[in-house]
């Protein structure tokens, strides 16, 4: 009898990896960029910042640092918003092509970061901007591209420091997702010490956007026992520590925990991926200019309590309770109600829903399945009690 070999008796099973850049944490860890530079011989650098860095004292002393081990450096300060062809264009022209950096270092929040993951691939390249054109076209990043190291210094906790996803605007003023390898960071420096002058409202829907990408991550069709380890100390460490970390924002011990949680849930989103809660989020970030963590919050609690009993299956009741408290007392900090006066009238339900359904790389990890008149009950119903 002819053998059906091994492939034909068992299901190949999909191979997962978790691909997590080298990571320092804890108060005060943000020098040990100074081995990693000498380890590599960088000895010019470029530094990303966003503008509220600038002045802090903790940036003087890392410039500080930085001269005296004769380490040379510009910086750049990125405006304000996603980065866009024409703002990357314009820094490749005044910044990098006279810098030629071999290390780059992003200090920011999550646009800061994304900026920094694609001046990171396409610095060396011969024509930075085509190469930036054909990575939009194709959402591909060639993979002989020679890769300048990466360094992070996240402030906010975007997540975006554990993934490969960059997120730009085109020339139509579309947000695109570009998802590659290459454009994860090198080396991650949590460093609590660089929060502390953040204001309340962006911990709290940075922090709530984490949270959400955290949950999301953790019910995710695309979740593994791995993902799951980092989801769910995610949701604990977020859910214990960010209204602490809000009221008390010189609590040091919360703000590293918090750090880490929102790291963690970047690792999480990054192998497990969101879905409906930033499904539903985007078309007010496209149609309304609503910013990303407060479209995300205004969906949270809505979402967990409207299918509350799908969320039981995934996650501990205790937990999911202490999720919905945390939203309800963190979302008085976000500011969000300027932005819902914003919104106020202004709401059209069908162009919402069909920006939405053109998120199906997020709705498709929802595991219940989500039909158009199901996204178009949910934002009628939101739009009721917003
Ligand atoms: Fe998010």
């Amino acid at each position: 009898m002819p053998s059906n070999g091994c492939a034909g008796r068992t299901k190949q099973k999909e191979i997962n990896s978790i691909e997590i850049p080298k990571t320092y944490y804890g108060e005060g860890c943000y020098k040990a960029i100074i081995n990693e530079l000498k380890n590599k011989n960088c000895d010019k650098i470029l530094i990303i910042i966003s503008l509220s860095i600038e002045n802090m004292d903790i940036m003087k002393e890392l410039l500080k640092i930085l001269d005296e081990n004769t380490i040379s450096y510009d910086i750049y300060k990125k405006p304000s918003g996603e980065p866009t062809i024409g703002t990357i264009g314009k820094m490749m022209h005044n910044v990098c092509h006279k810098n030629k950096a071999d290390a780059i270092i992003a200090i920011g929040g999550g646009s800061t970061i994304d900026l920094a993951k694609i001046v990171s691939v396409i610095n060396r390249t011969v024509s930075p901007l085509q190469t930036l054109s054909n990575i939009i076209d194709t959402k591909k990043v060639i993979t002989e591209i020679s890769k300048t190291t990466l360094f992070v210094l996240p402030t906010t906790g975007s997540g975006s420091e554990a993934t490969d996803i960059s997120i730009v605007k085109n020339n139509s003023g579309e947000k695109v997702a570009l998802i590659d390898p290459l454009l994860l960071p090198d080396i991650v420096l949590l460093d609590p010490l660089w929060t502390l002058t953040l204001p309340q409202s962006i911990i709290a829907s940075t922090g709530l956007d984490a949270l959400s990408h955290a949950i999301e991550a953790h019910i995710s069709k695309k979740k593994t026992y791995m993902t799951k380890t980092f989801s769910s100390y995610s949701i604990n460490l977020i859910s214990s520590n960010l209204l602490q970390s809000i009221t008390n924002p010189n609590k040091i011990n919360n703000r590293e925990k918090l750090m880490i949680g929102t790291f963690y849930a970047g690792i999480a989103d990054k192998h497990a991926g969101v879905g409906l809660i930033h499904a539903l989020s985007y078309p007010l970030q496209d149609l309304y200019e609503i910013p990303h963590s407060i479209a995300v919050s205004l969906f949270l609690k809505f979402v967990l309590e409207e299918y509350y009993g799908d969320f039981v299956d995934h996650i501990d009741e205790d937990i999911l309770i202490r999720c919905i408290e945390v939203i309800n007392r963190c979302m008085n900090f976000t500011g969000y109600r300027n932005y819902l006066i914003k919104l106020r009238n202004r709401l059209n339900l069908d162009r919402m829903v069909a920006s939405c359904l053109k998120r199906e790389r997020l709705l498709i990890n929802n595991p219940w399945p989500i039909s158009k008149s199901q996204i178009k009950n949910i934002y009628k119903k939101w739009s009721e009690v917003i």
